[in-house]
């Protein structure tokens, strides 16, 4: 770690180091007097000694002047500061300390702990807010009744909402007024909220399946209420889900979500009071792609789902954040599959764990799922903690079968219920209610990196036995140069190549081994394998099967994961091809493609997802050393292949997934999705009308998903028609934050050659604020992942990028360490590019008073 970094630098916490809370809580009465300039907040907590020790109360604390410290009703003077921290020392074992501080919520920028958010107020507190708002004990295995008590200006802030219920209102002499909130279920600091503002609600009702009516509302400005449906349904749909699938019930009379602009992440499971940043809560038509209205459902149901999975059983510690975080995004993901097709579902969950968790996996950021140390915990809501942690449930879940994952389920609720729990409890109760040993699958949670597997299979012709053979390597990590061998669940089936049958059962072998023989007797015919079925292991499977078997498995393997899978095989191999300079043979992706359009019985979303070729940035993970221009090259022509072999095939499908007034159905979505994917081709295919095609559909659209593909079509063609479409649709949508946040980011994501001086003209456009979180990740988030643009030979992206993190580092260092990531490849790229991005890390990091989320992600980067 480079030493130079300024006065402080930070400390690092080690999950071997922790202890039990010295002092606990077990009640906090918290009152706000709310302004944004100047809020008083006045805490009084009852403090028990946790054992018999002498240590003082040490209260966490960020940016707070303690105003005042009273014991057991008394003022007192013998507290000290230790750096943030307030020390106070007690003499008995149980007391009542309280404190006063100021805070100023319009001054936060950093959006963590009690802010302004389009005029007005409310919380963030995980994973370390709390402590920005009053002094605590701010980690969440110290678990707290909450009696709130808010007070404001009624006029400015009519609407005042904490977590629980409500338990009391009323006018003041002085045009305040006051509301009092209580939340009977103990819970950690990172689950308090409070919402202060002037908000319309959409309410609903919902009865438990034990009778209790439950209270719903969907808080918003009032103009956005007509937007609210969506996400209120999707509620309703997850508390019955939750009921159903897992046994779970809510548990209060109340259930509020409130929506704000401003947020840093996309939701916040905060008990009885969901925060929301609005992108994931508004939604009509004309707004919201097909895509947004999955999202919204999607993040709806995790934070519901939250519930049990993160606030009735909490965390011990935040290097347990998986615990609830990769299970609740399981339950998510189940939730979404249940809606529509469990297939397509998986395939989409899949494409995003490669395109963020597996990079992660391999490069300088890499983690295990169960880290062992960080400096700064915000960094570490990543996607390995959440989609991997994912998979790893999954896994456990595919080894113990529906039954008795569900037991095991069952049992972690009911022995957890009320305690802050680990990683560990979870894999016991795994364990305990399946039967089975789970010790050497443990690794999953140590051990970073993506393991490998590889697959070859031999048949002796003529009706003999079939070999396969497998082995697994797991790639060094930063920290981890040598692994163990893992637990790999593996879904494998056979069938026979000329009858395209299946020549065996499916089943299910557990790799265990460095490598494993796998014998099947009298096989009839040359077998084809189809193996990692439904992506039962988040691997990287190698196999030595021909372009003509993977063609062949896109056809007729009966699991359409796998079908969609040996397509993107097929397709990947060819641009690798291309990539590395061999002459391209597009004829084998073409006629796969063919015969799956021509297919019988696919449904309309499953098509567009196996017709579309894999991401510039997935192929180069395939590659030694990315080659963003060559890259970028074999895929367009690959494209064009494609477009120009098949035209008459995606004008026919163009036209039959045209549709009449908009509907919201799977099967409407579906026809939407690959009309998307049509006009795409037909635009690749170079046909001299496929921008009047595009703005067309730009015009004629009754609805944000053809409005939008078609816009995306045309800033790829560029042209007047471009110009046109993105003024109209500027214009259109001026002053709507969520759809000018689209205008921002399809320009990044264009596949344009001038792409990087279009972005840089949009960082100076009087719309773009780094302020406001999507709109920075629109445009400098999309920016970092359009490899070609990004990676430009002169650096100028990398320049560009880290300028804006300098920038945004000042208000906003989550958020700012959040976007660095694209900067952190450079070991993957040639050494001019490698030089020049070292180069931008380390002007960030010798940054005079960086921010520890910052100078976290940027040193480990250089490392
Ligand atoms: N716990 C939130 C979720 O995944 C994510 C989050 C983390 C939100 C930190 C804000 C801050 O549901
Ligand atoms: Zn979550």
């Amino acid at each position: 770690m480079d030493m130079q970094h300024s006065a402080a630098t930070p400390s690092v916490i080690h999950r071997a180091d922790y202890r039990p809370p010295a002092w606990r809580v077990p009640e906090l009465a918290l009152d706000f007097d709310l302004d944004p300039a100047a809020t008083r907040v006045r805490a009084t907590l009852s403090v028990e000694r946790g054992g018999a020790h002498g240590e003082p109360l040490r209260l966490d604390g960020e940016g707070l002047t303690p105003l005042a410290v009273r014991v057991d009703g008394v003022a007192v003077n013998d507290w000290w500061m230790e750096g943030e921290r307030l020390v106070v020392p007690l003499a008995g074992d149980a007391h009542r300390v309280e404190t006063e501080v100021e805070i100023a919520p319009d001054r936060n920028t950093q959006l963590m702990g009690l802010y302004a958010s389009g005029g007005n107020l409310c919380t963030q507190c995980e994973a370390e807010g709390f402590r920005r708002i009053t002094f605590f004990p701010d980690r969440p295995d110290v678990l707290t009744v909450y009696r709130v008590r808010m007070t404001a200006d009624a006029r400015r802030f009519p609407v005042l909402l904490s977590n629980g219920d409500p338990v009391g209102q009323g006018e003041l002499p002085d045009g305040r007024h006051w509301a009092e909130w209580h939340d009977p279920f103990p819970k950690p600091s990172y689950l308090f909220a409070l919402v202060a503002g002037d908000l319309a609600v959409n309410r609903g009702t919902f009865t438990t399946r034990s009778g209790r009516v439950v209270q719903l509302g969907i808080w918003v400005r009032a103009a956005d209420l007509p937007k609210t449906d969506h996400a209120l349904h999707a509620l309703k749909l997850s508390m019955a889900w939750d009921e159903r699938v897992y046994g779970r019930e809510y548990d209060l009379d109340v259930f509020n979500i409130v929506a704000v602009d401003d947020f840093n992440f996309g939701a916040m499971e905060n008990k009885g009071l969901n925060i929301f940043n609005s992108r994931y809560i508004l939604a009509d038509p004309d707004t919201a792609t097909d895509y947004d209205y999955d999202a919204i459902a999607a993040v709806v149901a995790h934070e519901y789902f939250h519930n049990w999975s993160g606030n009735r059983i909490t965390c011990r510690d935040w290097f347990q954040l998986s615990l609830k975080e990769g299970f609740t995004v399981y339950r998510d993901q189940g939730f979404s599959a249940d809606q529509g097709s469990p297939a397509v579902k998986r395939i989409e969950d899949v494409r995003g764990l490669r395109a963020s968790q597996f990079p992660e996996d391999s490069g300088p950021l890499a983690h295990p799922v169960r880290p062992e140390a960080y400096l700064e915990i915000s960094n570490f809501y990543t996607a390995t903690i959440y989609n991997k942690g994912a998979e790893l449930i999954r896994m456990m879940a595919t080894i113990l079968g529906p039954q008795s994952f569900r037991a095991a389920t069952d049992l972690y609720f009911d022995r957890f219920d009320g305690t802050a729990a680990t990683c560990e409890d979870f894999v016991a109760c795994m364990e305990e209610a399946g039967g089975i040993d789970l010790s050497q699958f443990r690794l999953w949670y140590s051990q970073a990196g993506t393991p490998r597997v590889s697959a070859s299979l031999e048949h002796q012709a003529g009706g003999g036995r079939a070999t396969l053979r497998l082995a697994q390597h797991v790639p060094p990590t930063p920290g981890q140069p040598v692994k163990q061998s893992m637990v790999l669940p593996l879904r494998l089936r056979l069938f026979g190549a000329q009858t395209g049958q299946p020549l065996t059962d499916e089943q299910l072998v557990l790799l265990d081994q460095p490598s494993k023989t796998i014998v099947f007797e009298t096989v009839a015919e040359r077998p084809v394998l189809s193996i990692n079925r439904g992506f039962s292991a988040p691997v990287v499977v190698e196999s030595d099967r021909s372009p003509a078997d993977l063609a062949f498995l896109s056809a007729h393997d009966d699991d359409p994961f796998a079908r969609y899978e040996a397509m993107q095989q097929l397709m990947l191999d060819t641009l690798v091809a291309g990539a590395l300079g061999d002459a391209a043979d597009h004829q084998g992706v073409v006629d796969a493609v063919a015969r799956t359009l021509d297919g019988p019985d696919l449904d309309w979303a499953f098509l567009a997802e196996a017709v579309l070729i894999p991401s510039e940035n997935f192929v180069g993970d395939q590659l030694a050393v990315v080659d963003p221009q060559g890259i970028h090259t074999a895929r367009e022509a690959l494209r064009q292949a494609l477009g120009t072999a098949l035209a008459d095939r995606w004008r026919a499908l163009y036209d039959q997934t045209g549709q009449g007034a908009y509907t919201y159905s799977p099967e409407a979505k579906g026809k939407r999705r690959l009309r998307g994917v049509a006009l795409g081709y037909i635009a690749a295919s170079g046909a001299p009308d496929a921008a009047d095609l595009a703005f067309r559909q730009f015009e004629a659209a009754d609805n944000m998903t053809d409005r939008q593909s078609a816009l995306s079509t045309l800033v790829n063609l560029g042209g007047p028609a471009c110009q046109a479409a993105l003024d109209r649709f500027y214009t259109r949508y001026a002053g709507n934050a969520l759809v000018l946040d689209k205008w921002f980011q399809t320009q990044a994501l264009s596949s344009r050659d001038d792409t990087g001086a279009v972005v840089a003209a949009l960082a100076r456009h009087p719309d773009f604020t780094l302020a406001n979180p999507n709109r920075a990740r629109a445009l400098i988030g999309a920016f970092g992942v359009n490899q070609r643009a990004f990676n430009a030979a002169d650096g100028s992206g990398y320049r560009f990028l880290a300028d804006q993190l300098i920038a945004l580092d000042r208000l906003n260092p989550q958020t700012a360490a959040k976007l660095l990531p694209p900067l952190g490849r450079w070991r993957r790229f040639d050494a001019a590019r490698a030089d020049l991005m070292r180069a931008e890390l380390q002007r960030i990091v010798a940054v005079p008073g960086l921010s520890r989320d910052l100078y976290e992600q940027a040193s480990k980067s250089l490392e």
